[in-house]
Formats: C-alpha cells, structure tokens, sequence
C-alpha cells in the first residue's frame, strides 16, 4: 500500500452518474460466489434461466442474446448480423450515443442518413414518416434509435416512431438501444415491434459492466440470414443454441451472470417490474421539481420526453458545470454524470435509476443544492423542499 495514498472519506460514496449504477450489496455477494464450469450442468441452468428472465425485461418472446461485452458491442452485434455493406440506415442526432452509433455504423461501412438534432428532443415520429415514406425504393434497411439519450435525459417515444414505420408500409428493420432505459422506463420489445434491442448491464439491470444484450426479433434474424457485414465474435448464430443448452460459444461472463440471476430476482419477483418503472418515474418528477426551484432548466425541452432514469440540468451561462461536480466531489464524495460532445460544461446530469429509494434521492440533491451555493451557481435555494414535499406526499 502506498503511504502517500489520498485518504478515502468516511461512509458511502454517492454513485449518482447516470450510469454505471450502484450495485446492491446481494448483487455483489452474488457475484463473489466461487466461479463454476461454464460447459457443466449447473451452469446451464443458470444460463436459460437468466436468457428466460431477461425475456420478461425486454418483455419479449423473442431471442435474446447475452455477450461479456459493453453496450457498444451489443450495438456492433446489432448492425453486423443484420446489414451488408453499403446497405442505408437511418439515424438521429438526439445526443451523444446517437452520435457514437452513427460513427460506428459508418466505419462498419454502412450509409447513414443522419437526421440533425438540438440534443434537446427525441426522435420526431413525424419525421421517420416522412423520411420513409420518401424511400420509395426501399434503400433504408434500418431505423435506429436510442430510447433513452444518456447524455441528455430525453428519451424517443418508441410506440409513435412504430407506428410512423407501419404508416409509411416501410420494411425497414427497427433497433433500439435501451442501454440506459431498460428496467427502469417502460419498455415494449414486442408490442413495439423492435427488431434489434440494444443493451448493457451496468444501469437499470443494478450489475457492473461487462455484459452486452441484443433482443431480436424473428425479422431480423431472417436479416442475419443474408447480411454480409463481416462478424465473427458478434455472429448470432453461434449463440442460437444457447437458450435451449445454456452453452455459450466462448467463455461466459460466469460471475456477472450469477449478479444478472440476483438482479432479475429482485426486479421481476420481489419489486415488479410495474413498480420499478412507478418508483424510476417519481423520482425523476421529484429531481424536475428541485430544478425548478433551484430555478434552473433541465436540457430536455418537452416534457413528453423527460427522461426517468436521468435528468440533465443546464448550469447558467458564464457557469462551469464541470467545475461545479468537482466541487460536489470534494466537497461531498459524490459523483455526478459529466457533460457529453456538445453539452460539455454546460450540463450536469443527476442519476436516479438502479438501486435507489427516496432518501439516497434526497442525499443526492442535497448535494447538489449545497454544491450550487458553494460553487456560486446563481439558484434559488430550497429546491429541494419542493423535492421532498413531493415525495412525501407521493
Ligand atoms: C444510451 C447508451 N448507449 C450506448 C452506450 C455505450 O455503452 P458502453 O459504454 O457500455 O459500451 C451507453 C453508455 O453509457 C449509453 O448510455
């Protein structure tokens, strides 16, 4: 041990970024279990029954695959099993990952049209119409979206931008990444129609990093069948198998899987889904009401899309909001989400999805209320009165 190693300040570190989470201690107590064959009978089960819970999260019937992987290799697997090179897709500019997706498609040699945005709304549906309905040969392959933009707190309103697709009789493939609104933010595999769901651990699944999700539709697996983009460690069809064998083609993330059991545990049979998405929407209302009366602006700009698992608040011009989470740092040993590309510096972004209840909210906008006056962030003091009469009251 290093001598000269800062001391770590007494009680618990307040993980409020908007992503990674805080993982529960059972979660992390699962994970600690001793590492087991991952070609032998008990892992197995374990694996159809963490593919069968993660079905009833995306809520879907359909397949679901599981990669030890990030988020940014289920949006590669996504893309790759389903699209040849040169093939069109069409994207959004809703924030950052949008932004990040949209690269990557194009390294991978796809054609993306890029429909410009504010980072201050979500996808128009009204537009994919359009956009669609123009397409008369067919050229568009896909329409990807983010459901929740991380770097903004404003999500796409999936449903609508389903039924644009079905109004235009367009046959492009659906995807959607989930990576910050799944188990936190209602969320429809099926009855949307996606056909390639997007996901990650670390965020409403209450899991460290390190494991990726596609949840994929019969249609696009049909896609994958004559997509020529080149994959190998991202290909479907090595994992077809799985959810009937629980074998893996390559060496499972074992110990995050046992984490991922714990954590459909908690969010399927003890708290409920319904009650997840109920407990992640009112916490948002109550962070919306401390910003106004701080008297400061959340960067979403219609309230049809707030976000529930983060809200991003502006810091008023001439502000540093950056320098403002440094001090919440020092000062209170807690983490807020930075500003991502466009908004850097001028946002700062409150997590409230995971593993999280009233009173760790309450601990998380104090801090931020008593970081505003001493970074001397012009605000009204008190937001957070109005924070707590609501969930009082709630
Ligand atoms: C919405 C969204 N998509 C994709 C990603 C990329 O995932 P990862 O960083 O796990 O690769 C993130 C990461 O925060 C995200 O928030």
């Amino acid at each position: 041990m290093k001598g000269n190693a800062p001391a770590r300040p007494s009680g618990r570190h307040f993980l409020q970024i908007p992503g990674p989470t805080n993982v529960p201690d059972r979660i992390l107590r699962a994970i600690a279990a001793p590492v087991i064959d991952h070609r032998g009978p008990e892992f197995a089960e374990l694996a159809k029954e963490v593919i069968a819970g993660m079905k009833r999260v995306f809520q879907t019937g359909e397949t679901v695959f599981i990669y030890p992987s990030s988020g940014t290799g289920a949006w590669e697997a996504a893309l790759s099993n389903t699209l040849s090179p040169g093939d069109a897709v069409l994207m959004f500019e809703t924030g950052q990952f949008a932004t990040l997706w949209q690269a990557m498609a194009g390294r991978l040699g796809l054609e993306v049209g890029l429909v410009p945005g504010d980072w201050r709304h979500g996808v128009d549906p009204a537009v994919v119409e359009e956009r669609l309905a123009a397409d008369r040969a067919h050229r568009i392959k896909a329409v990807c979206i983010v459901h929740n933009e991380t770097s903004t707190g404003v999500t796409s309103r999936v449903g609508e931008i389903r039924a644009a697709i079905d109004q235009a009789r367009h046959p492009a493939l659906l995807m959607v990444d989930t990576v910050s609104s799944l188990a936190s933010i209602d969320y429809r595999h099926d009855e949307w129609k996606v056909d390639v769901t997007v996901c990650g651990s670390q965020k409403g699944l209450m899991l460290p990093p390190g494991l990726g999700f596609n949840a994929v539709s019969k249609k696009a697996l049909a896609a994958a069948g004559a997509a020529k983009l080149a994959r190998s460690y991202w290909d479907w069809q090595a994992m077809r198998e799985t959810e009937h064998t629980g074998f893996f083609p390559y060496t499972p993330g074992t110990s995050l899987l046992f984490g991922l059991r714990e954590a459909l545990q908690m969010l399927l049979d003890e708290e409920g889904l319904p009650a997840v998405f109920a407990r992640h929407a009112r916490h948002a209302e109550a962070t919306r009401r401390a910003v106004a009366g701080w008297g400061l602006e959340v960067l979403c700009a219609d309230p049809r899309e707030y976000s529930n698992s983060l809200t991003a608040v502006l810091v008023p011009e001439g502000y540093d909001a950056d320098r403002l989470r440094e001090i919440i740092l020092d000062s209170f040993d807690m983490s807020l989400g930075t500003g991502l590309g466009r908004v850097k510096g001028k946002v700062f972004r409150i997590g409230h999805l995971g593993w999280f209840n009233d009173l760790m909210l309450c601990g998380t906008l104090g801090g931020v209320e008593m970081g505003l006056h001493r970074a001397g962030v012009p605000h009204r003091a008190g937001g957070i009165s109005a924070a707590l009469e609501y969930l009082a009251a709630a």
